[in-house]
């Protein structure tokens, strides 16, 4: 008997489940009334007098340990039974939560919606999938326009009048098509384009569009209004610095540089030892396009800038390579929680 008790001790020490079910299969074969553990208590009659006290703890302990072990492999599995009928301890501690943490793209986001919320510039949305009207033609793009190029822009093959937006300056339109002047907006979104994706560039990247029209609206306003954004965004001491450059839309058009961040405006790799890094494209609204969306252009004058998010999230952070935006590592993620 006390062979068999130990023999016994030693298959449920070792006993192994795969599910809740076998589980159960198993305290069927041990703990049921036939159970080979229960079969056990029925021999008992048949010891000794004089080994009935030792036999009887050892199975006791038996039986224990074979209900203690059936547990310890249960709590391993749960069936549709135990969870909907387990009733929650609210006394438990919680576990260990990771608190989540917005994007870096989603943070710079917010703090250029907040710089230009304070000087008056509301926000506006437009759709990503737009034609060729709003993203090109009605900014003034010629027909022949590389921008227009499949090599760089995601055109729909069965209607090439329909694209994904190369910039947000399509909403530029939507809204002066919409909304009478003056106007003070900004609109952020997804922009795309047909680039192979490396550190520098992606097919998808983020915009910030700036429109502000009014009459005698002035180039003067438009430096300002940037000066004034650089400043809040990379601290007081930024310097910015304006180049002719030229857009279908705007005329005059600048592009924007602000003195580095990294080296103060000496020289490092990130501003190729020129001090500078550019941030975005401005100008006046070209006449055009004010007329193409019946704005009297004798009346009203107006300025418009565009700038990357991804861009300026990668200055503000030091971030070297665009793909750990899109990557959604969350060691890269982690070190933003806590900001806004
Ligand atoms: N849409 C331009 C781009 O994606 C950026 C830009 C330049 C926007 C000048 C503007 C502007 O509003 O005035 O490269």
């Amino acid at each position: 008997m006390l062979d068999r008790i130990d023999q016994l001790r030693a298959e449920i020490d070792s006993l192994k489940a795969v599910s809740f079910e076998e589980v159960e299969l198993l305290r069927l074969k041990y703990l049921s009334k036939k159970g080979l553990v229960s079969v056990l208590f029925d021999d008992f009659k048949s010891v000794p007098a004089e080994m009935k006290r030792e036999v009887g703890q050892r199975l006791n302990d038996l039986k224990t340990k074979a209900q203690e072990r059936l547990e310890e492999l249960k709590s391993g599995f749960s069936s549709v039974e135990t969870e909907l009928s387990a009733k929650p301890d609210l006394t438990r501690p919680s576990g260990n939560n990771q608190p989540g943490s917005r994007h870096p793209l989603s943070i710079v986001r917010n703090q250029i919606i907040d710089i230009f919320g304070r000087i008056g510039f509301t926000v506006a949305d437009g759709p990503e999938i737009e034609d060729d009207w709003h993203n090109f033609s009605a900014l003034n793009f010629t027909a022949d326009h590389p921008a227009r190029d499949m090599q760089d822009t995601f055109f729909i093959a069965t209607n090439p009048d329909i694209l994904l937006r190369t910039h947000t300056s399509s909403v530029q339109i939507r809204t002066m098509e919409t909304t009478k002047p003056p106007l003070r907006m900004i609109f952020p979104g997804r922009v795309f384009r047909n680039e192979a994706i490396s550190a520098r560039a992606h097919c998808i990247f983020h915009q910030v569009e700036g429109l502000y029209i009014d009459k005698h609206v002035s180039f003067a306003d438009l430096k300002q209004t940037l000066m004034y954004f650089a400043k809040e965004m990379f601290g007081e001491n930024t310097k910015i610095r304006l180049r002719p450059s030229y857009f279908p839309f705007t005329e005059p058009s600048g592009e924007m540089d602000v003195s580095c961040l990294i080296c103060g405006g000496v020289g490092c790799n990130i501003c190729k030892h020129t001090g500078w890094v550019e941030i975005l494209g401005c100008g006046m609204v070209d006449p055009n396009a004010l007329e193409n969306c019946g704005i009297d252009s004798q009346t009203y004058t107006g300025f418009a800038f565009g700038m990357g998010i991804e861009r300026i999230t990668m200055l503000k952070y030091q971030i070297k390579d665009l793909r750990l935006f899109f990557e959604n590592d969350v060691r890269f993620l982690n070190q933003f929680t806590g900001a806004f």
